[in-house]
């Protein structure tokens, strides 16, 4: 038997030590938030990514009556910047959420199947995305989606050999 320790690095700061820059893409996936379609939850995520071209976009949560059929607000932006700008590599994405009672204290961390999709941008892209995750009282930083998905599964899972 062999154990292996997978490490992960996630870095929690406060919003004053980051850069203008990175202070804009949150400022901006805060603001996405008010103009989610979340009726159901009343949980409203915003998203904001900037590519390597210099563009910004947003995006925020999507809900459906049938719930599966919403989507998170990661994958809305994430989905959009890839069609409307497929040449593109998205650099950062930051993420910020709030119910009625305001924004969250804590650092919103993305669901598993957007983990997944962000994992494919990567690959696809051969870049990693940085995520800033927003919480009130601390952002947590994190470099790659990789740090967020140990022991995943990607296209090369599937070349199986003998
Ligand atoms: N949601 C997101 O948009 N992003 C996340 O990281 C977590 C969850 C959405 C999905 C659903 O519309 C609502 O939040 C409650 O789960």
């Amino acid at each position: 038997m062999t154990e292996k320790q997978i490490t992960a690095k996630i870095v929690f700061c406060a919003l004053d030590e980051l850069p203008d820059a990175e202070k804009k893409l949150i400022q901006l996936a805060k603001q996405a938030t008010s103009k989610a379609y979340a009726p159901y939850s009343n949980f409203q995520v915003g998203t904001a990514v900037l590519l390597d071209n210099g563009e910004i976009l947003t995006g925020n949560n999507q809900e459906n009556a049938a719930f599966s059929s919403g989507l998170c607000a990661e994958r809305v932006v994430l989905f959009y910047a890839n069609a409307r700008y497929p040449e593109a590599k998205v650099l950062t994405i930051a993420v910020a959420a709030q119910n009625m009672i305001g924004f969250s204290n804590e650092p919103i961390s993305p669901c598993g199947s957007c983990r997944q999709v962000f994992l494919e941008a990567e690959n696809r892209y051969h870049s990693n995305i940085r995520w800033l995750l927003y919480g009130a009282d601390q952002i947590a930083i994190v470099d790659s989606v990789k740090d967020l998905l140990p022991l995943s599964f990607d296209v090369s899972s599937m070349d199986i050999k003998d």
